[in-house]
């Protein structure tokens, strides 16, 4: 008897909860108001932010934003085209600042005479950027000065 009972109340319970999971509501995201089930509009491309001085850091020991095109910079496992022109080698005869001797150091901080391998895909730490309204509030301040100074005496 009891057994029953607890049945009836378990199903009452799932019964009651069916309608809420099955019903089409929607939810609002960055990707828009459209069903999961649905394609999404493809988002605009924006127009990115270029500058021939390059964009100001906002912590010393930041990776420097990318301030020129990429598109038809490739970085596969053959090959890297940001090295024809940021490589120490060819960076003075292409007018282009070179990786920093931070790029040489090895997890192990050992100095290469070659860039690092953990340096060579470059956009996982460097990236383009656009002029757009930034999706959250972001109001973070630096306040790493004497922790970058002696980071950098540290790669040195
Ligand atoms: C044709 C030469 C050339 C190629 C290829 C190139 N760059 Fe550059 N890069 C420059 C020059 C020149 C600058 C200096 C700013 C300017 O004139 O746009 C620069 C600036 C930068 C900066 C800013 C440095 C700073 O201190 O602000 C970064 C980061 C950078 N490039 C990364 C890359 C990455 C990553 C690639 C490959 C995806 C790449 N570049 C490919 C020439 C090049
Ligand atoms: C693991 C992250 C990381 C990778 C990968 C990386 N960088 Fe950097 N890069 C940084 C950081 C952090 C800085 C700023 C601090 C410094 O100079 O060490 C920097 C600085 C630079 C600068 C400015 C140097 C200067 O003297 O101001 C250039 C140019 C640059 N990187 C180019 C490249 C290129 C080209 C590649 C790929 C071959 C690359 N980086 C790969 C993190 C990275």
């Amino acid at each position: 008897m009891k057994k029953a009972l607890l049945v009836t109340i378990v199903g009452a319970f799932i019964l009651l909860q069916a309608p809420l999971v099955s019903s089409e509501e929607k939810v609002s995201s960055l990707r828009g108001d459209y069903g999961l089930d649905k394609p999404a509009k493809p988002i605009k491309k924006k127009k990115q932010k270029k500058s021939g001085d390059g964009i100001e850091r906002n912590w010393k020991l930041q990776p420097p934003s990318i301030p020129h095109s990429v598109k038809k910079d490739r970085i596969t496992l053959k090959g890297n085209t940001c090295l024809k022109c940021h490589a120490k080698a060819n960076a003075e005869k292409e007018k282009a600042p070179s990786v920093s001797d931070s790029h040489f150091v090895t997890r192990d901080m050992k100095v290469l005479d070659k860039l690092s391998p953990r340096r060579y895909f470059c956009r996982q730490c460097h990236a383009p950027q656009a002029d757009v309204k930034p999706l959250v509030e972001n109001t973070f301040e630096t306040n790493d000065i004497e922790l970058n100074n002696l980071l950098m005496e540290k790669t040195k």
